[in-house]
């Protein structure tokens, strides 16, 4: 639950505006990034996936199972249902404890997270702007004192706020055929209750059918634990490894899909031997380094440059009372260094809290040790929507125009097993045949399950530029001298670099560049 901890880091003001309007920009042309529900005015920091953002969040997932369960033997996946029991929500302290500190504007009304507000000493004056006309807009200028809570408004500067109260970001609903509206009116008809007795009997009624959308993916692999190692025989270090939505009521929503309120998790459990149980050399400690040394490679080798990424180790002070350890894999966004990823040691906090709630034993047992022990558990835990724009953003580049023209281009330098079309296929004009045999080459591709695009329309420069800004790596056009000798041109994306190959190698090329 790293995500829930205050940024200390002092945050970029200047460029973010720029370059994020430039993605969100691109992501909607394109066909990478949508407002949710655009039409009927679109819904708060919710997105949807276009055709070129569902293939690239499809790469990115494909890339880390790749990794995390098919590369190894000792990672094993599972795909949960989104709704558990409510009690995993109970045992796991997320019912008691996933909450934020919401805090109000009296002023404006701005409603947000305190612990994200602007700092200001308790004491000092505060000037502020507090609007005294509606219609007009106009606004007047007043000055308070600072309280103790020692912030103010970030939209009016007001110190004027509400108490802090704790907010619990997960989202509720119920299971069963049953309608809360009736369950609530049956409980309170015919008493006369104050506000405070309103709120027990309301709260009563609603809990006794209430389920949760899970906020992290991590608790089914703990309620898996015993399914997943009996049944694959496994045995400490092993890993369960999940890729799925995860639900948060963010009461602070931003920076795009950065923080919203629906996203994709990919997270792996590493269960481990407790320190008296571990192989010489390989204690709970080796393998949380192990963790965060292969977490932050997995980035730079998909191509995000390592002088954008950086590990930092969580403070003392920032880490749950069961953490060992934590440390977030962080990236230069637009508005400062902010988490990608989270790689926490949880200790055997989890597996030891759900035995004590189900009263079902979840121990491992060591024959050659002669011992039943809850291993410890590291946690890398990522998000695929964050590191999808992560990714984004790594790869958005605007470049001049080389020596002797006249024009520049935007061109996403994605990596090539991430880029949504992984090569195009132009004719240089629609006759000649040339149509006809780059339609060929695209059928050969599909068949390869090689995801290609073909487009015949513009001057071949304006093809080039749109395959760019959409960061296919390869393309290839058919020309004049393809019916003489069968071959093609081949162009890199990055070097721009032009080189001849046979159409008959097309699919064998592009397959190996992309390996
Ligand atoms: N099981 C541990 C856990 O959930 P977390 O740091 O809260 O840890 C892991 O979340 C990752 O999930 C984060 O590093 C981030 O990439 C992603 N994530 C968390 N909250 C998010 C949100 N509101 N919107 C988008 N991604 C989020």
């Amino acid at each position: 639950m790293s995500e829930n901890k205050p940024k200390k880091e002092k945050q970029k003001a200047s460029a973010e505006p720029e370059i994020m309007e430039k993605i969100v920009s691109l992501c909607k042309q394109r066909g990478f990034v949508f407002q949710s529900s655009e039409i009927y005015g679109g819904l708060k920091s919710c997105y949807d996936y276009g055709p070129l953002g569902a293939e690239l969040k499809r790469n990115v997932k494909a890339e880390w199972w790749r990794t995390m369960v098919h590369s190894r033997e000792d990672v094993v996946g599972l795909d949960a249902s989104i709704i558990m029991h409510p009690n995993v929500w109970r045992a796991s302290g997320h019912l008691a404890g996933f909450t934020d500190p919401m805090v109000d504007c009296k002023d404006c009304k701005e409603r947000g997270r305190a612990d994200k507000w602007p700092v200001a000493a308790a004491g000092t004056e505060a000037e502020y702007k507090v609007i005294i006309d509606h219609q007009s807009g106009k606004k007047e200028t007043r000055k308070a004192a600072v309280g103790a809570l020692g912030i103010v408004c970030p939209n009016c500067g007001s110190p004027n706020l509400s108490d802090i109260r704790r907010f619990n970001m997960m989202f509720r609903t119920s299971l069963g055929s049953v309608d809360n509206i009736d369950t609530i009116a049956k409980a309170v008809e015919g008493k006369n209750l104050s506000g405070e007795e309103l709120k027990k009997v309301v709260a009563a009624a609603i809990e006794e059918t209430a389920v949760y959308l899970r906020p992290e993916t991590a608790q089914a692999m703990f309620t898996n634990f015993i399914n997943v190692q009996t049944s694959m025989r496994m045995k400490p270090p092993f890993g369960i490894a999940q890729q799925g939505k995860s639900f948060r009521n963010e009461i602070t929503v931003e920076h795009f899909t950065f923080r919203s309120c629906e996203f994709e998790q990919m997270e792996m459990e590493y269960f481990v031997p407790p320190p008296q149980y571990a192989d010489e050399g390989k204690d709970d400690m080796y393998w949380y380094n192990y963790w965060c040394t292969e977490r932050l490679k997995w980035y730079s080798d998909l191509g995000i440059r390592k002088e954008k990424l950086r590990l930092r180790p969580h403070e003392s002070t920032e880490l749950a009372h069961y953490a060992k350890a934590c440390s977030d894999v962080e990236y230069d966004y637009p508005w400062g260094w902010g988490e990608l990823e989270g790689i926490a040691h949880r200790s055997d906090f989890d597996l030891k809290a759900h035995e004590k709630a189900s009263g079902k034993r979840l121990t491992f047992f060591d024959s050659q040790k002669n011992a039943h022990y809850h291993p410890y558990v590291i946690e890398p835990a990522a998000g695929a929507d964050r590191t999808a724009l992560a990714f984004l953003l790594d790869a958005y580049n605007e470049e001049p125009p080389p020596p002797g023209t006249t024009e520049g281009r935007t061109v996403l330098k994605l990596h090539p097993r991430l880029a949504p079309i992984k090569v195009a296929v132009f004719p240089l004009v629609k006759k000649e045949g040339m149509p006809e045999t780059a339609r060929k080459i695209m059928s050969e591709f599909f068949q390869n399950q090689i995801n290609a695009s073909y487009d015949e329309k513009d001057a071949i420069g304006r093809r080039y530029r749109r395959q760019d800004e959409c960061g296919t790596p390869y393309c290839i056009t058919v020309d004049g001298q393809t019916a003489q000798d069968g071959s093609v041109t081949l162009r890199e994306r990055d070097s721009m670099a032009q080189e001849r190959i046979q159409v008959a190698d097309a699919v064998a090329v592009i397959k190996k560049r992309l390996a």
